[in-house]
């Protein structure tokens, strides 16, 4: 029988389906999310396959000519999110944002292949894969061309929204420089739909609006942006994401005989593996992003710090650093991974990426974990991302310390990631 909350789960999709792409939020977030539908493909794929395809197709209309895939699609019009189109000045169609998000979508695709030949229809997806996988290809080399300006095989942000960890302290002392002066007025929407008290500050608003218009002052020329934005920062996140996803598309190369795409991912893991140790903190013995402006760490041990394993990367006493960090912060916080290491003079228990638990993050740690031999680990990580759901309900993110929901309710990932794991358990 369906678990009470797989059937919630699926509603919550089902709700937030505005055909062929799935809304975050209803409330909060009413558009297409790139690394948000990569996830939520996942929780599809569990009940409705066809769906779970047609969502990473959608994200993928949405795709510039040079590759680039943008962190939002905006679909329909609507006036109660900021900053919308006029703000943003693509000029594309459909709608789009300016900068780019996390790339799962490659991971995502390997695994709804693997469901599909699971499920014996190899034959009806394979077409639909072939075209998704030379999509995905294409951004992930726009990614090398507009977003590692000095070709050291990580992923430099632009925005700290490219990151899709908005708010996090990483990004605090690289956004110092930013000069805000000439910003002028606009009106947030986030803070009359959540508590003040979660968001961003006012002087973070500011930095942010004040990227979205350097890039639109470059009509959003990628490249130039890549070479001289005030805000350059190697993200440990999307480093360790990339990385994995060329894995998973090389994979996918070779399962379908592109001998031509298996030789250039090659090419391509092989400069991140090794350029990545660009961002060890050997001060701090962790995984951290790294300002490539001025060359300093950011310093803070974040929940991404734990996907090197993810990132397929092995190496003994780097993971034996990692896993103590994981330890000590586990016995100070009741559930993990909090966003933000709990002893970090920062850390904020309600706050946007600063405390909070994201339930996707927690699924990559976990795959990572598991695939890296810490089976324990990935198991702990797993159960505590069901007992936040089961306690607090399909929230946003978490606390760590008490569990309580934060940001908006009825949330897409987070339905998908519960139904991921339900068929993940079902099958060990
Ligand atoms: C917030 C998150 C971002 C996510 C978006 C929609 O902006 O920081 O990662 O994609 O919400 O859920």
């Amino acid at each position: 029988m369906l678990h009470p909350l797989s059937a919630k789960a699926e509603a919550i999709l089902r709700k937030n389906d505005r055909g062929g792409y799935t809304v975050p939020n209803g409330r909060v977030y009413p558009f297409q999310w790139n690394w948000d539908s990569a996830f939520v493909a996942l929780g599809f794929d569990t009940f409705d396959r066809d769906r779970a395809w047609v969502e990473i197709e959608t994200l993928m209309k949405g795709q510039w000519d040079d590759g680039f895939v943008p962190h939002i699609i905006f679909w329909t019009p609507d006036g109660g999110y900021f900053p919308g189109p006029a703000v943003w000045q693509t000029d594309k169609n459909p709608v789009t944002s300016g900068i780019t998000q996390p790339p799962v979508a490659g991971t995502v695709l390997k695994q709804l292949w693997q469901s599909a030949c699971a499920g014996g229809e190899q034959a009806a997806f394979r077409g639909r894969a072939l075209a998704l996988f030379d999509k995905v290809l294409k951004w992930h080399q726009w990614f090398a061309r507009n977003r590692d300006f000095e070709g050291r095989g990580v992923v430099v942000a632009v925005h700290p929204w490219e990151t899709g960890r908005d708010n996090s302290p990483e990004w605090d002392a690289p956004g110092l420089v930013i000069d805000t002066s000439n910003v002028g007025e606009y009106q947030r929407r986030d803070i009359t739909h959540l508590d003040t008290k979660m968001r961003p500050t006012k002087a973070d608003y500011d930095r942010y609006v004040t990227l979205v218009q350097f890039g639109r002052g470059l009509g959003w020329d990628h490249a130039a942006i890549g070479a001289t934005s005030p805000f350059r920062v190697a993200d440990v996140g999307m480093t360790m994401i990339l990385l994995r996803a060329n894995r998973d598309l090389l994979w996918l190369a070779q399962e379908f005989g592109l001998t031509d795409a298996a030789k250039a991912l090659t090419e391509a893991v092989e400069r991140s593996i090794a350029g990545v140790s660009y961002l060890w903190d050997d001060t701090i013995h962790a995984w951290c992003s790294r300002n490539t402006i001025t060359g300093r760490s950011s310093g803070h041990i974040t929940s991404t710090s734990f996907l090197s394993f993810y990132a397929g990367l092995r190496d003994p006493a780097r993971d034996a650093a990692s896993i103590a960090h994981l330890e000590r912060i586990s016995h100070k916080s009741r559930y993990l991974a909090p966003s933000l290491d709990v002893e970090d003079g920062q850390f904020d228990l309600m706050r946007y990426w600063r405390g909070p638990i994201w339930s996707v993050v927690n699924y990559m740690i976990a795959q990572g974990l598991a695939e890296a031999g810490f089976g324990d680990w990935a198991k702990r990580i797993n159960d505590d991302t069901l007992s936040l759901i089961e306690v607090a309900g399909f929230y946003e993110a978490f606390s760590p310390i008490d569990g309580c929901g934060t940001g908006g309710e009825d949330f897409s990932w987070t339905a998908a990631i519960w139904l991921a794991l339900q068929l993940q358990m079902a099958k060990a």
